[in-house]
């Protein structure tokens, strides 16, 4: 089992897997007819998949432009009550197809509230891509149009998602099991 900092790590998703299903996800979004697609990636957790989400992107003959927004959760201790803009998007959505990148579609409350604002500044359509969906901890109304993988109860880290800021450079998503 790799170890990492000390500690280790069980791989839940490998490398290969997440290969497979980005180019999977690639297709599906490839075959729904989007005019000026704009991709925005919800920044730090998704930097990972959306990078390697946009190049599959362009194996399928796709050629989005890209931005980023930073989203961060407010509340208190683990109960998160809102969702505020660290750092915004430069660029106008305005009747444009737009489709948003996450890490981990949990209770919904960060995706909603993008999509929610995306809508509000006169976005054509927004659409949702997530390496994973969290589905037991839901609390909106909300599904993704496009997921990597259901996955289990763990809090997960690996491809860009991090636990108290450390591995996000995990080739992989995995679940610290204890000390190595
Ligand atoms: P929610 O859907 O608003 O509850 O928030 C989902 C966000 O919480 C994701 O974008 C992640 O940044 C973070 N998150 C949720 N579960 C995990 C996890 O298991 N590991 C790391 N980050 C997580
Ligand atoms: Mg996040």
């Amino acid at each position: 089992m790799p170890v990492v900092r000390g500690k280790l790590i069980e791989p839940l998703f490998t490398a290969e897997q997440i290969a497979e299903r980005n180019r999977a996800i690639a297709a599906q979004i490839a075959t729904r007819p989007a005019k000026d697609l704009l991709v925005i990636a919800i920044l730090k957790g998704s930097f990972i998949f959306a990078a390697d989400l946009l190049r599959a992107l362009h194996d399928v003959g796709l050629a989005p432009e890209v931005e980023f927004i930073t989203l961060s959760s407010y509340g208190t201790g683990t109960v998160s009550q809102g969702v505020r803009i660290v750092k915004d998007i430069d660029s106008d959505v305005k009747d444009r197809d737009v489709l948003l990148i996450d890490d981990i579609l949990e209770s919904g409350r960060t995706l909603l509230f993008a999509k929610q604002m995306l809508y509000e500044r006169g976005a054509n359509s927004v659409s949702i891509a997530v390496l994973l969906d969290k589905r037991v901890k839901r609390k909106e109304d909300l599904e993704a149009d496009f997921v990597g993988f259901e996955c289990p109860d763990y809090f997960v880290v690996g491809y860009g998602m991090d636990a108290a800021y450390a591995f996000r450079e995990l080739p992989f998503v995995g679940v610290v099991t204890g000390d190595a």
